[in-house]
């Protein structure tokens, strides 16, 4: 392996030479992001490799785990990014060498990393790299000359689809697509060297720089394409955009092609839908932070599980570990229920495989992997017992007073109760240090959430062990403290109080959701509760009543509804009516009867209700809530309540979530809403103190 003796030539690049080659090494971690001073670096290294006369060949390489993961998204609106050199002078530079300029790709090279790679006169990456132009996940397009150049190189339609569609290709593929020359599976820098001595060898100096390939993309190939992107996307504006700009590449000249990408990039970089997808991209690794979490807390590895309870959850549940390679032991009360469970089971791989999207034998590898009992001390060896049986204080107490004589020392025993209190389970046993919820949504082998609940007891251990294995089955766990319903269910609550006094008050179901899907949610309000099932909020606010404060408008819609014995899709009818067989909701004179009922009752005369009026109740129902949640300590930080929204309730990603968006509606306009709606409607909305420091700009800025 080539040892270079590194110069630094900007904080974050360094030269060095071996032979006749000069090495330009990308050194900014941890991704080796193309910030100012690496693009400095490059085109200063540029420069001195081109006036040295004993180079002849230059090498850009990155140091650490890759070449380079593209722009340094933090530098995004702020002056560093467009600090010049701009990546465009410094591939222009490139293609101005007179030297080859070799591009060596290690790890993987993305985003403005390939476009760099894209404008050196070759290409060579590790057989293990991956390379692509995701910036439409994060509502932008490249911008440094990947929609222009990459069209031509690898042709119109595949190149299309690999920046639409964010696709990460690996090396043998991109060697296919013609857009490397060689997959090494030799270290990268030796590789390099090999290569350009045999191109030097060859006299072959270098390739013909990619603008001056021709290119003519035909309107038919770019409309097929467009007519396959989905318009409700997170990024849909993206994809319409960076597809505009390849069918912009060869109509003009080549500079115009890429000043029509950069303008539309500004464009995209400026507006809320990148600025929400970027807030969402960092809260989500935000929120793998434990606050209290020091590096001496060790994490341990589960390497067996145990799920009780065979039912929606606890199948799903299954599967996520299955699918994970983690093997899992399913426990039910009797045999008829875990058939029912297993036969649940293998219906939802088979559908998959169906769809081509897992083969026969790995579903049976995954089936396999899932063994199951009707003797609960067939989960005693487990590292994790989860327990998904009927939501019921007594029915959870008394399996996890079980658990606790039955369990290994040390196993972490979880409940996925939706909303009961953690910490009285937990206090039925000897070990509440091991006790903890891990609230998983469903279909739980699909939805990528998962609300990990700290106990009062619960050990820093148990917490850094379920944050890590959650990632580890590919969820995106945030931590959250008890209360009723945590915190994704407990902002549900105001949500449809808010949706029922509308009801009450004029709107119609249908006229509710769809203000809140044009909106962006991905379903509305009554749609999703008919298809949760109305019965087990029912049950819950039955619990509740004791605690209701009697002056507070209560809407009856929900109960009589109930009542009525409608529980939603699963009894064919709830706010909707649904025709046999079918999820599709249609409107039910029956419902608009009750709710006009539940109105006379409650004295209210209905009027016409705007959408607008109803996105802003709800939203604002959603955010108070939130900002209570962030007074009591239950969440982390505001990005935390964000991701739980984006990723477990279908709220729009472009929006960033319910407190990115009260951002950007502004504090003090929220607080003026709100206010009006506490004179107007009573204390149900009185306003957290967490909110009101926020309208008068004093709230920390860490939450
Ligand atoms: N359904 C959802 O969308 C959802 C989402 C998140 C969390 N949850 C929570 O998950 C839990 C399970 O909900 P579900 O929807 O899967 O219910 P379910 O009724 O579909 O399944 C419960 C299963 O538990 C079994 N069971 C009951 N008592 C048992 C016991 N003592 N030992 C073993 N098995 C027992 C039942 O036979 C049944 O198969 C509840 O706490 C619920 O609040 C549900």
């Amino acid at each position: 392996m080539v040892h270079l003796a590194h110069q630094s030539i900007s904080d974050s690049v360094s030269y060095s030479q071996f032979e006749n080659i000069a090495f330009l090494t990308i050194q900014n971690p941890p991704v080796n992001g193309l910030g100012d001073t690496v693009r400095e670096g490059l085109y200063s290294g540029l420069e001195r490799a081109q006036n040295d006369s004993e180079i002849q060949a230059i090498v850009i390489c990155g140091e650490g785990k890759m070449f380079s993961g593209g722009a340094d998204i933090r530098q995004f609106n702020t002056p560093k990014a467009n600090a010049k050199p701009m990546l465009r002078d410094v591939i222009k530079k490139i293609s101005q060498s007179v030297k080859p300029v070799i591009a060596a790709i290690h790890g993987a090279a993305l985003g403005g990393g390939l476009e760099l790679a894209l404008g050196c006169h070759y290409r060579i990456a590790s057989s293990d790299a991956k390379l692509g132009l995701p910036e439409v996940n994060l509502g932008l397009l490249p911008g440094g000359g990947g929609t222009q150049r990459l069209p031509r190189l690898i042709g119109v339609e595949p190149a299309a689809r690999m920046i639409v569609n964010a696709a990460m290709i690996n090396s043998q593929k991109t060697l296919e697509l013609g857009l490397i020359d060689q997959v090494v599976s030799i270290d990268i820098l030796d590789a390099a060297i090999d290569f350009a001595k045999k191109r030097l060898v060859q006299g072959d100096q270098k390739h013909p720089v990619i603008e001056h390939l021709p290119l003519s993309p035909s309107e038919a190939q770019i409309e097929t394409i467009r007519n396959e992107l989905n318009p409700k996307a997170r990024n849909a504006r993206a994809q319409r955009a960076a597809l505009d700009c390849v069918a912009h590449a060869g109509t003009g000249d080549f500079e115009q092609g890429l000043d029509y990408e950069r303008a539309r990039f500004e464009e995209l970089v400026k507006g809320i839908e990148s600025h929400s997808l970027r807030h969402i991209f960092f809260a989500e690794k935000q929120a793998l932070k434990v606050k209290d979490l020091t590096d001496e807390v060790k994490a341990f590895s589960i390497t067996t599980v145990g799920v009780i309870g065979a039912g929606t959850m606890g199948t799903g549940i299954a599967m996520a570990y299955a699918n994970a390679g983690i093997p899992v032991t399913l426990f039910e009360v009797n045999q008829t229920a875990l058939d029912r469970g297993l036969a649940t089971i293998r219906k939802n791989y088979e559908a998959t495989g169906a769809k081509g999207k897992i083969s026969p034998e790995e579903i049976e590898r995954r089936i396999a992997s899932i063994s199951s009992s009707t003797n609960l001390a067939s989960i005693a060896q487990a590292d994790l017992v989860i327990e998904a049986v009927f939501e019921d204080m007594e029915v959870k107490k008394k399996l996890f007073l079980e658990l606790d004589h039955i369990c290994k020392s040390g196993a972490i025993l979880a409940s996925n109760t939706s909303r009961l209190d953690v910490n009285e389970i937990a206090s039925v046993t000897s070990r509440p240090q091991d006790v903890i919820g891990l609230h998983f949504f469903s279909p739980a082998n699909v939805m990528r959430l998962l609300e990990v609940v700290r106990g009062s007891k619960t050990s820093l251990e148990v917490i850094a062990t379920c944050m890590s294995m959650a990632q580890k089955i590919g969820k995106t766990p945030v931590l959250v403290g008890v209360c009723e319903g945590f915190v994704g269910n407990r902002m549900l609550t105001p949500y449809w109080r808010e949706a029922w006094f509308l009801l009450e008050e004029g709107a119609t179901p249908n006229q509710i959701d769809h203000a809140l899907t044009d909106f962006g949610m991905a379903m509305g309000p009554l749609r999703m509760a008919d298809l949760a099932g109305l019965d087990i909020n029912w049950v819950t606010r039955k619990r509740l009543a004791p605690t209701r404060r009697p002056d507070l408008r209560y809407s009856k819609v929900a109960d009589r509804i109930c009542e009525a014995g409608r529980f939603g899709q699963k009894t064919g009818a709830g706010f909707y009516k649904y025709s046999p067989g079918s999820r599709l909701p249609e409107p039910d004179p029956v419902v608009d009867e009750m709710i006009k009922e539940c109105a006379l009752e409650a004295g209210i005369t209905r009027r016409s209700i705007t959408d607008a009026e109803i996105v802003e109740r709800c939203m604002l129902a959603l955010i108070n809530e939130a900002c209570w949640i962030l007074q009591e300590g239950i969440a982390q930080r505001s990005s935390d309540v964000d991701v739980v929204y984006v990723n477990g309730y279908g709220f729009p990603a472009w929006r960033g979530g319910p407190l990115f968006y009260a951002e950007t509606l502004g504090w003090k306009n929220v607080y003026e809403k709100l206010l009006k709606l506490r004179v107007a409607q009573g204390d149900h909305w009185a306003i957290s103190p967490y909110l009101i420091a926020k309208a008068e700009g004093i709230a920390s800025a860490s939450t």
